[in-house]
């Protein structure tokens, strides 16, 4: 198992531990850093908001965004990272696939060329409930790079908990592939609670398989899991 899998008492000590392990990266050189939305990276941003460090001179790269949101939506992936992250700490330049753009050939190769142009050091994650990365649900191929997405019911009741009702919750998404995260030189994976408990376990122990997009992290020589006891509680 290579995969490094970190412990923690709660949220707090995770985000400390992820705050840390990213610092040691930017301090060997890590330029690009691929961001992740949703509630388990936010302790991270807090820490990142926090603290002394200056990133205007890295660039981000954000894993998601729905289609058919504008940037302003308070909804959208755009919204919540400047919100929680880049109003406070600007990056040089930061990336985040266009979803008012319904054009998505234009959105995906754009998006493509600009991981070609800016390899990403080190991914942060989150993984859904049925073990998806990015919005890349089960049966995505590994390879896969840039796509549109169908969000499937789970992951549209799962998300629903941030609009008003599930029937406002866009039904596509753009994300990076399996394949582009795959490419960064070190991804950061954070997740809490009972209901992540399964998806960690099979991601950790389960065969390598497209049902469970995670498990092809596996794959990946540099992986750090943060967990609290409770998602955690299913490690075998
Ligand atoms: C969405 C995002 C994922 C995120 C997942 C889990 O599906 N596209 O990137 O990992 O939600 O969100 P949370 O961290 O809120 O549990």
């Amino acid at each position: 198992m290579r995969m490094k899998i970190l412990v923690t008492q709660n949220k707090e000590a995770a985000s400390q531990n992820a705050f840390e392990l990213l610092q040691t990266d930017i301090i060997n050189g890590a330029q690009v850093l691929g961001l992740a939305t949703g509630s388990s990276p936010l302790g991270l941003y807090q820490k990142m908001t926090n603290s002394s460090v200056d990133y205007s001179n890295l660039i981000s790269i954000n894993l998601d965004e729905y289609v058919g949101l504008k940037p302003t939506n308070p909804q959208s992936y755009h919204y919540f990272m400047e919100h929680h992250l880049f109003a406070q700490k600007p990056f040089a330049k930061s990336f985040i696939p266009d979803g008012s753009n319904l054009n998505a050939a234009e959105v995906i190769n754009h998006y493509n060329k600009i991981l070609a142009t800016y390899p990403i050091d080190t991914q942060i994650l989150g993984i859904g409930n049925n073990g998806h990365i990015g919005f890349n649900e089960p049966g995505t191929p590994f390879d896969s790079q840039t796509h549109k997405v169908k969000l499937t019911p789970a992951t549209i009741n799962a998300n629903a908990r941030f609009f008003t009702s599930s029937k406002d919750v866009p039904t596509e998404a753009y994300t990076m592939g399996i394949g582009s995260i795959l490419q960064a030189k070190h991804i950061i994976l954070l997740a809490f609670g009972e209901q992540k408990a399964d998806a960690i376990n099979k991601m950790v122990n389960g065969k390598i398989t497209t049902a469970i997009p995670a498990s092809a992290l596996q794959k990946h020589p540099n992986v750090t899991v943060i967990l609290d006891k409770q998602a955690a509680s299913k490690l075998a």
